[in-house]
Order: C-alpha cells, then sequence, then structure tokens
C-alpha cells in the first residue's frame, strides 16, 4: 500500500477510498472508489487523508438529509472544502456561503436580487449580445483552446457585467478566482502565503470600487446592491471583501467548467450530440444533463455541532463530511444505471445536486442555467460543432472539478 505525507511529515497508508486525492481527480478515476463508496459504505470514515479525518457522504439520500439540517450540519464551524481554515497564513474573509443562521440568511436575502426570473430576462440580451461576438470571433477547421477562449472569456465578461468590473481589467476576476478557489494550496504554506497576497490586492481593488459607488444613486450592479442594503451595508471590511470573493468564485469556477464539460461531454457520446442537434428543443433539458454531468463543485463540506447518526453511522460533534454531489449525480438508484453517461432528454436531470440543497442551494443557478442555455442556442444557430483535437487537462483537486486546457476544432454540422 503506498504511503503518504502531509505537511507535518506524518506518514500513513492510503486509504484506496480516500477520495479527496487530487490525483482521482486530474487522471479522471475517480469514478470506481465512488462507485464502491455508494455499493458498500455511502457515509464512511477516512481516518487519515491530507485533510486529516473525515466522512465522505456518496449517495443522494443522505446528502439531501445533512443538507436539510444546516443547525446541525454547519457551514460555518469548519467552512466548505475540506481543507481547514489556518491561522497566520489564510485571511479570514467571512463569506455567507460559510456563515450559519440567522447572519446568513440576511447577507443571502442582499445579493438574492440580482439572480431573480426579472434580472435574468434584464440580462439575457447582454449575454446573448457577448457571447454572439466570443462565438464570431472563433477560427473555424484551426486548433484552439475552448476553455480559455470561450469558457473562461464568457464567464468572466459576465462576472465583469454583473460587478460594472473596469473592462479592460476583467481577466483579474478570474485570476483572483483561481487563487481563492483552489484548495490543494493547503500544502504549502509559500502558496498559502501568496494567496494572501492576490486576496489583499483583490480586496483593495473591490475597495476602491465601492469607494467610487458609495453616496451615489444605486445602479443595477452587485456592488451598488450591496452599498444600499441594510444587511451588507453594516458589514466590515472583510465581511463586505469575502462576500464579493464569494460571489467571483461562485460564479466563475462553476459556469466556466460547466461550458468545458459541454463540450467534452458532447465529444464523447456523439449520439447524444446527433440528438441535440437535430433537435434544440432540448437545449434547456440539456443544459441540467450538463450540470448534472460535469458537477462542477465536487464537494462541500459540513461540520456537525453535535453526536449524532447518519445512515446507522455514528457521528460526534466536530466531525467533518464532505458531501460528494459528485458521486450523488451518479446515484444509480435516482439516475439509473446509465447515470455515468450524458443524455441530453435525461427525465430527470433536473434533481441533480450540483447546485446543493436546502438554505445554501446556489443563488446564482438561474444565471449559470441561463449563460449556458444561451451558449447552446448560438452554438446550435451557427450549427458549430466541437471537436476534441487532443487530450484534455484537469484540475488537480477535489473541489473544482474541471479542465485547464481542451484543444478543440471547430465543423460544421
Ligand atoms: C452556492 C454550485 C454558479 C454564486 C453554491 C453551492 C454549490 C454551487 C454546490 C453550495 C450549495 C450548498 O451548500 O448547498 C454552483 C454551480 C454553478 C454555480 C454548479 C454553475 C453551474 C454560480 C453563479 C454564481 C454563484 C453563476 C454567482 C454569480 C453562489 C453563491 C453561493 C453559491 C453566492 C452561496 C449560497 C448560500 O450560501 O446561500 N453554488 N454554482 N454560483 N453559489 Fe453557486
Amino acid at each position: 500500500m503506498a504511503t503518504l505525507a502531509t505537511n507535518a511529515l506524518e506518514t500513513f497508508d492510503v486509504d484506496p477510498l480516500d477520495v479527496s486525492r487530487a490525483e482521482l481527480y486530474r487522471d479522471d478515476t475517480w469514478h470506481e472508489p465512488f462507485a464502491k463508496l455508494r455499493a458498500t459504505a455511502p457515509v464512511y470514515k477516512t481516518e487519515h487523508s491530507a485533510y486529516g479525518t473525515y466522512w465522505s457522504v456518496s449517495t443522494y439520500k443522505p446528502i439531501v438529509e445533512v443538507e436539510s439540517l444546516p443547525d446541525l450540519y454547519s457551514s460555518e464551524a469548519g467552512g466548505i472544502t475540506l481543507a481547514d481554515f489556518i491561522e497566520d497564513s489564510d485571511v479570514r474573509m467571512p463569506m455567507f456561503i460559510a456563515r450559519d443562521r440567522p447572519v446568513h440568511t440576511g447577507q443571502r436575502r442582499t445579493v438574492s436580487p440580482a439572480f431573480t426570473p426579472s434580472e435574468m430576462v434584464r440580462m439575457s440580451a447582454d449575454i446573448r449580445r457577448r457571447t454572439e461576438e466570443v462565438l464570431d470571433s472563433l477560427p473555424w477547421g484551426k486548433e484552439f483552446d475552448w476553455v480559455d477562449t470561450v469558457s473562461i472569456e464568457l464567464t468572466t465578461q459576465m462576472l465583469a457585467i454583473l460587478f460594472d468590473f473596469p473592462w479592460e481589467d476583467r481577466r483579474k476576476l478570474t485570476f483572483w478566482s483561481d487563487w481563492a478557489g483552489d484548495i490543494e494550496l493547503v500544502k504549502s504554506e509559500e502558496l498559502r502565503k501568496q494567496r494572501l497576497e492576490y486576496m489583499y490586492e483583490c480586496g483593495a481593488y473591490f475597495q476602491n470600487l465601492w469607494n467610487q459607488k458609495v453616496g451615489k444613486p444605486q445602479t443595477p450592479d452587485l456592488i451598488s446592491m450591496m452599498i444600499h442594503s441594510d444587511a451588507m451595508s453594516h458589514m466590515d471590511h472583510f465581511e463586505f471583501i469575502g462576500n464579493l470573493i464569494l460571489l467571483i468564485v461562485g460564479g466563475n469556477d462553476t459556469t466556466r467548467n460547466t461550458m468545458s464539460g459541454l463540450v467534452y461531454g458532447l465529444d464523447q457520446f456523439p449520439d447524444e450530440r446527433a440528438k441535440l442537434e437535430a433537435d434544440p428543443a432540448l437545449i434547456p433539458n440539456a443544459v441540467s444533463e450538463t450540470i448534472r454531468w460535469q458537477t462542477p463543485l465536487s464537494h462541500m463540506r459540513r461540520t456537525a455541532t453535535a453526536d449524532t447518526e447518519l445512515m446507522g453511522q455514528e457521528i460526534k460533534a466536530g466531525d467533518k463530511l464532505a458531501l460528494w454531489y459528485i458521486s450523488a449525480n451518479r446515484d444509480e438508484t435516482v439516475f439509473g444505471e446509465d447515470a455515468d453517461k450524458l443524455v441530453v432528454d435525461r427525465p430527470n436531470a433536473r434533481r441533480h445536486l450540483a447546485f446543493g440543497h436546502g438554505i445554501h442551494r446556489c443563488v446564482g443557478a438561474r444565471l449559470a442555467e441561463l449563460q449556458v442555455g444561451i451558449l447552446m442556442e448560438e452554438m446550435a444557430k451557427r450549427r458549430m460543432r466541437v471537436n476534441l483535437t487532443g487530450g484534455v487537462e484537469r484540475v488537480s483537486a477535489c473541489f473544482v472539478h474541471g479542465y485547464r486546457k481542451m484543444p478543440v476544432e471547430l465543423t460544421k454540422y
């Protein structure tokens, strides 16, 4: 059995069911250990891992149970990823995704108006225009990287619109978000410090934007919305920056990796691609199915606040639990034996857990669906087929589930 060394130079036998290992995602070999967990131990304790001891919750039902009991399973006690907070080398920026009630309720209510159906209608013309521009600038019959040219560009543009962020600096959003969301940094003190520096830089930049908007009439962007709201206007500097970073990270990697997952999935399943190309009315369902199939965030973490029991397992106060959406979205009892396949007309695709469940369910879900739906519609209008021309490079992490590089070439169908 292989052994692993942690920061503290402690060594231990690698648990083959330790699904927090980054290489499982880098190499796309996570399917088998999760299938084993679902079949034999849906609530399973890994004693030793790079993140310490944790429970893996890998099927649909117990994840819904945990997320339905937010007082018993806290988002605040230990944060929302398997990586623990480290005093001195991490910046504590409270975000409402990592707060419990009642603070969570008030802060979430502040940003929710930015994502209502009427806001989506208002934003959709802008999103479509930007998407058209990006698609019309692509080379046909020539290799390029889909991740950088399309997925990153479109999601970054959308965030810039949402925040009224200086257009020419918009790639800074991508840069900060990539650093903020990288939980693998837990393994290097030096990189954590580097991240801290970038987060301060991000904070200073946003503080400047904030200062420019304070005392001015409200405009329809998130910064102005936060300034003019009760819950948010009483926040201190760190809370304000933390919540901005939450919105950037929340809207960045996730939608980006759905857009890349779409191309990868359709390339893997040409029969499904043919179905979609023949019938664009399938697009809304295919959006949900792509999000299910990709599951851009593999897990969220909760910490038990009291001794309890979950599917026959004894959970102690203080235990940490990883809710593996990536596995629940492959749960055969919910999605059938073909759960590993992207099926554009899957009847229950919308039941996926990629947006989570309960009081923390993704606030940006509608915006993400809107962006991906528009991308698919505009590709269909251009009869654009995106073909992989080489191997993809994946993100090496158990939190963000996605792609770094995806060489492609466009053809017409
Ligand atoms: C929360 C996934 C897009 C902002 C979450 C959660 C997940 C998630 C799993 C936590 C749910 C839980 O703990 O139960 C996704 C996926 C997306 C996406 C898969 C794209 C396909 C977005 C976008 C935004 C956004 C576009 C905003 C621009 C947020 C925020 C929260 C959140 C602010 C915290 C909600 C709360 O704690 O109440 N998202 N997200 N997300 N997401 Fe998303």
